[in-house]
Order: C-alpha cells, then sequence, then structure tokens
C-alpha cells in the first residue's frame, strides 16, 4: 500500500517535472537553397521556447560561430568575423541574420543553435547546405570554323568556351534554336 502510494506520487511528480520542462523544440531554417556570391540574403531561424527564457542564438557555418545573440547582453548581437561574410548586425535579431554579402568559399552547412535559459540550459539547433553561386562574368566564348569535308560537305565545328564559375557551368549548344543532338557535342575539361 505504502509503496503504491510512493509509486503515483512519483508519477505525479514525474508529470509535473515534465511539464515544467520548458525546452526549445522544433527549430527550423528558413534559408536560400542558393545565393549569389558578392550579394546578401536573409537567414531566419524560427524556434518554440516553450515560454522558456532565450539564453542564446547562435549561427554556425561549418562548426565555426559566425552570429550570436544573448539578450542579456548589451547590445545583443554579436558578429564573430570570418572571412567571406559581411553582416548588418542593425538588421539582425534573435531570429533573423542579414547579410549583406557572402562569397563562394562559404558553400557548406550552416546552423543555428538556441539554448534556453535557467533552469533547463536546454539546447536544440537544424542546420541546412547553402550553395553559394558564382556566375561566369562574361558570356561564353563561341568561336565557328567551317571547312569542307572530302566529299565535299560542309563541316561546321563549333567551340564553346564558358568562364570560370562555382560550381561550374552546364552548356547547352542549339543550331536554329534546335538542341543539338549529343552525339555531336565533345565535352572538353
Ligand atoms: C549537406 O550536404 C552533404 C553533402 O551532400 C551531406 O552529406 C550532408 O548530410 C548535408 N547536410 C545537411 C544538413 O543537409
Ligand atoms: C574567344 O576565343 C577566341 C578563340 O579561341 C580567342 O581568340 C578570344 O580571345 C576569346 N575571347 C575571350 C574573351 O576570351
Ligand atoms: C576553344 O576555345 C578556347 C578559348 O576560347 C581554347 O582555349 C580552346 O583551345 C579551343 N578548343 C578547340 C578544340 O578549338
Amino acid at each position: 500500500m505504502e509503496a503504491a502510494k510512493y509509486l503515483i506520487f512519483f508519477a505525479l511528480e514525474l508529470l509535473l517535472f515534465t511539464q515544467r520542462c520548458m525546452c526549445v523544440r522544433d527549430v527550423r531554417l528558413m534559408l536560400p537553397t542558393a545565393v549569389m556570391s558578392g550579394h546578401g540574403a536573409k537567414f531566419i531561424c524560427l524556434y518554440d521556447l516553450q515560454e522558456a527564457p532565450l539564453y542564446s542564438v547562435k549561427w554556425y557555418r561549418g562548426q565555426r560561430e559566425f552570429y550570436r545573440y544573448l539578450p542579456q547582453e548589451n547590445p545583443p548581437m554579436k558578429f564573430i568575423p570570418i572571412p567571406g561574410i559581411d553582416i548588418d548586425l542593425y538588421k539582425s535579431d534573435a531570429n533573423e541574420v542579414r547579410l549583406r554579402e557572402i562569397h563562394s568559399d562559404l558553400t557548406g552547412v550552416f546552423s543555428c543553435e538556441v539554448t534556453a535559459d535557467a533552469p533547463s540550459f536546454r539546447t536544440a539547433s537544424a542546420s541546412k547546405n547553402i550553395t553559394i553561386v558564382e556566375m561566369p562574368n562574361l558570356a561564353p566564348n563561341v568561336t565557328v570554323e567551317k571547312s569542307l569535308s572530302d566529299e565535299g560537305l560542309s563541316i561546321i565545328s563549333v567551340n564553346c568556351t564558358n568562364f570560370y564559375s562555382k560550381p561550374p557551368g552546364k552548356l547547352s549548344i542549339f543550331l536554329n534554336e534546335e538542341p543539338v543532338s549529343a552525339q555531336f557535342v565533345f565535352p572538353i575539361f
């Protein structure tokens, strides 16, 4: 009988404790899948603190932290400089990091990590891959050569060269607006 009483008491206590646990949950990222190198972007991190006070929000590129928001500090937002990112701190807050500029070396995984304040200090995070795209700064270079085959047929060779880009560009060749069959296209790297 005594044991059953304790068991019920313990179960109640456990239930109250789980209800009291104000943990961070549902960390969600709203990030572009790709950003043009040298351009800005808005990185958004949404989360549910379940009424717990916020201790910190930290943003990472790979393992490296580049932004943190601690409401108890003044100012709460802080940029931890890493090459290739520039942040507008005054447009950044607990949910958003406003990038003025980002460069292509930073293609990779970006994460947002949210920590609730005392007593739980629970942490939750979310990550996403972002590609920073570097466009070729010139249109492809096209050169055309005409020659005659031994049978007297005219042969046209077209050389189409793409300029540097990241990730590498894909070239498609058209003749009078019709795509040229792959059997006539020879990729040269
Ligand atoms: C990012 O991409 C890499 C390579 O494709 C993959 O292994 C990794 O799981 C991805 N990470 C996330 C958070 O999507
Ligand atoms: C385009 O290709 C031709 C032939 O290879 C070359 O002479 C020319 O310099 C190239 N143009 C540019 C902008 O690289
Ligand atoms: C095609 O053009 C590029 C430069 O425009 C040149 O480097 C390359 O050698 C050319 N290739 C052929 C097969 O003519």
